[in-house]
């Protein structure tokens, strides 16, 4: 009798794992995908050479997840490699024991294992998911994809008018692997960060990007790199206006160039797409061409009737807000000399060689066991962060948004609704949201080396 309703449900878990493709809905209002973790052999260019990562689907970037405000995303996960891993749904506002973070919110999926995710999309926009076990290996060898959440429906998409631009920046070495030896790196450590060579968007080195040029075209860039900040320009100056940050619309704002901390995403509305003929990224003194317009006809299409401009919540009153000092210290340059770990105190270069710990949080290496603060549910909180470093740092908040008075675009203060904050040396900044979300969450420095040498902790809600 079980063996044969065994039978029968393997029957039916084989069925549903057979016909489904990716991005179907079975029942109503749930988006089902399937995600495999695997070493997979990539081309970055026509170069024959293949470079080995490791990937999901087989696919730099990953597949490219796309749903309906208001649906539920249903992910079975199969772990393929030969190490433990999980999936963080990055900027998703999401019910904590699915946010994917190892130890703290579930445990780790081991080598030949699976999990099974599903969760709510309460928000439209740009978001991505990624690993987040040894995340400064496991992103850095391609462990990423990106998720858009549209606020309306999908099903006849428009082509070359809505596009991700994705961008990783990878150090390969002579032969275009991913260079190993540097894992763990002190000196990357200690500084910026694991830094690259090589800058892909949506997994090719200077790709061709497929845009109508027929009516406005709505852009997501989208920043992959472990550490690497981002700038990026259209050739000829075209303006850009900025529609959207961390998937929140904002203000809208015209800028010609947009920086991109690691996680952070910002989507823009240019205009008059037959413009469009190269995209650069300018970070250095001379401009590198990131990637190439191809303009293509296509129907006239909606991307600009149906974009929403309310922010998800609009700023909260500070007045009886909860407030939250963060001191982040230590880092080459810095004024660290020691720092508690594991409830000792001990020099930062003990604990640089010995244990690869480097930053800290008001005197305390962070990590998934550090507490930052205990808020109860629906207090409004202010995260009062001082980065008393020599470094930036691109900080970010799990299962929130928070306001600030960004200064990333120009010498004006915007504010802005993020989920990740790009912070200059010296930067103090209020980060400010509502703690409706209960559960254990990370607040932790994305430049994903940075996270691991002990910039991070946890802050309760409940
Ligand atoms: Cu995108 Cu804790 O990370
Ligand atoms: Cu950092």
């Amino acid at each position: 009798m079980s063996s044969r309703r065994e039978f029968l449900n393997q029957c039916i878990a084989g069925l549903t794992l057979t016909i489904l493709p990716s991005g179907a809905i079975a029942e109503q209002g749930v988006r089902y995908y399937q995600l495999a973790a695997e070493p997979t052999p990539h081309f970055f260019d026509k170069n024959p050479l293949a470079t080995d990562l490791w990937l999901y689907n087989k696919a730099n970037p990953g597949p490219l997840i796309q749903a309906t405000k208001g649906e539920i995303l249903d992910v079975e996960f199969f772990n393929n490699l030969d190490q433990p891993t999980t999936i963080h749904w990055h900027g998703i506002r999401n019910i904590n024991s699915m946010d994917g973070v190892p130890d703290l919110t579930q445990s780790s999926v081991e080598p030949g294992g699976k999990f099974h995710y599903r969760f709510p999309l309460n928000d439209a926009g740009t978001f991505w998911y990624h690993s987040h076990n040894k995340a400064w290996e496991q992103v850095a060898r391609g462990l990423y994809g990106p998720l858009v959440v549209y606020d309306y429906d999908t099903n006849e998409n428009d082509i070359g008018s809505d596009i991700v631009i994705l961008a990783d920046d990878w150090l390969l070495n002579s032969d275009e692997q991913i260079d190993a030896n540097s894992f763990g790196n002190l000196g990357h450590w200690s500084h910026g960060g694991r830094l690259g060579n090589a800058l892909s968007i949506n997994g090719k080195f200077k790709p061709a990007i497929r845009v109508s040029s027929n009516g406005p075209v709505r852009l997501r860039f989208l920043n992959a790199a472990n550490a690497r900040i981002l700038n990026f320009e259209l050739s000829g100056g075209i303006m850009m206006k900025v529609i959207c940050v961390d998937g929140s619309p904002c203000e809208s704002f015209d800028t010609n160039r947009i920086t991109l901390g690691p996680a952070q995403r910002v989507d823009v509305l240019i205009e008059d797409a037959s413009q469009l003929v190269e995209l650069l990224e300018v970070s250095s003194s001379k401009a590198l061409n990131a990637a190439i317009f191809e303009p293509i006809s296509s129907k006239l299409t909606s991307v600009k009737n149906s974009l929403s401009t309310e922010p998800y919540y609009s700023w909260p009153d500070t007045k009886n807000a909860k407030k939250i000092d963060v001191h982040m210290q230590g880092g080459a340059m810095g004024n660290l000399s020691k720092a508690t770990f594991e409830g000792e105190e001990r020099g930062l270069r003990d604990l640089a060689l010995k244990e690869a710990k480097l930053w800290a949080f008001n005197g305390n290496i962070g990590g998934y066991g550090l507490s930052l603060a205990e808020i109860e549910i629906g207090e409004v909180v202010v995260i009062k962060a001082w980065n008393d470093t020599a470094w930036p740092h691109a900080m970010h908040l799990h299962g929130h948004h928070f306001w600030v008075a960004s200064s990333e675009f120009g010498e004006k203060k915007r504010a802005l609704l993020r989920d990740t904050y790009l912070m200059q040396p010296g930067e103090k900044a209020e980060l400010v949201f509502i703690a409706n979300n209960p559960g254990a969450w990370l607040f932790h420095c994305h430049m994903l080396e940075h996270h691991a040498a002990g910039m991070g902790g946890v802050i309760y809600i409940s």
